[in-house]
């Protein structure tokens, strides 16, 4: 059986369409105390804080990431699954799971990388953005695309509103194509 692990940093309503899908989740991963944590734990599903103790440039994101890493390594995953997570992770995370790290980012990748992607969308005056399901690799928010759905910008749009509509739309896309990784992954040798 393939296993699962989400990292999630936020209000886990993504982590919560991963659960909705039938997905099993071997541990959830966070950086700081969230709803993801709640979400994990009601429905008895091991959860690792590995506390991000730094945001500013005294941060040791190598050291961060290699305990992520050996966090990770306890439970023997085969794919891991980002969602919402607020720490762009190191080398060792990715060395760990080459190419079996799947991200899902509020946007038409290219696009629009980084932390304030819906933002930038509604700046650019575009009146269409969307989602990206990609594998993560180390350059943030690269890395191969799986899946991408449009998803339009309304004229009165605040952030927020056009983040929720991304949101329903990654609700579906998401764990659609994490089952379609795991089954693929399955016909594979064990990293
Ligand atoms: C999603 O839009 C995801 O693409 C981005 O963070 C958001 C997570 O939402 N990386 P939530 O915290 O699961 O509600």
């Amino acid at each position: 059986m393939v296993k699962l692990g989400v990292l999630a940093s936020g209000t886990g309503t993504i982590l919560e369409s991963i659960l909705e899908h039938s997905i099993e989740v071997a541990v959830v991963v966070v950086d700081r105390p969230c709803r993801a944590v709640k979400v994990a734990m009601d429905v008895d599903i091991p959860v690792e804080l590995v506390v991000r103790d730094s945001f500013g440039d005294s941060f040791d994101r190598e050291k961060y990431s290699e305990l992520v890493a050996a966090v990770l390594a306890k439970y023997q995953l085969d794919v891991i699954a980002m969602a919402g997570y607020g720490t762009v992770l190191g080398k060792s995370v990715f060395d760990k799971f080459p190419g079996r790290i799947l991200n899902t980012h509020p946007s038409l990748l290219p696009k629009f990388k980084g932390w304030h992607a819906v933002r930038d969308a509604l700046e650019s005056g575009d009146d269409l953005t969307g989602c990206t399901v990609h594998v993560a690799t180390l350059g943030v928010d690269e890395g191969p695309i799986l899946a991408q759905r449009e998803v339009p910008i309304f004229p009165d749009d605040s952030e927020k509103s056009l983040h929720e509509r991304i949101k329903e739309v990654e609700r579906e896309l998401y764990p659609a194509t994490i089952v379609e990784f795991m089954e693929k992954i399955s016909q594979e040798a064990p990293i």
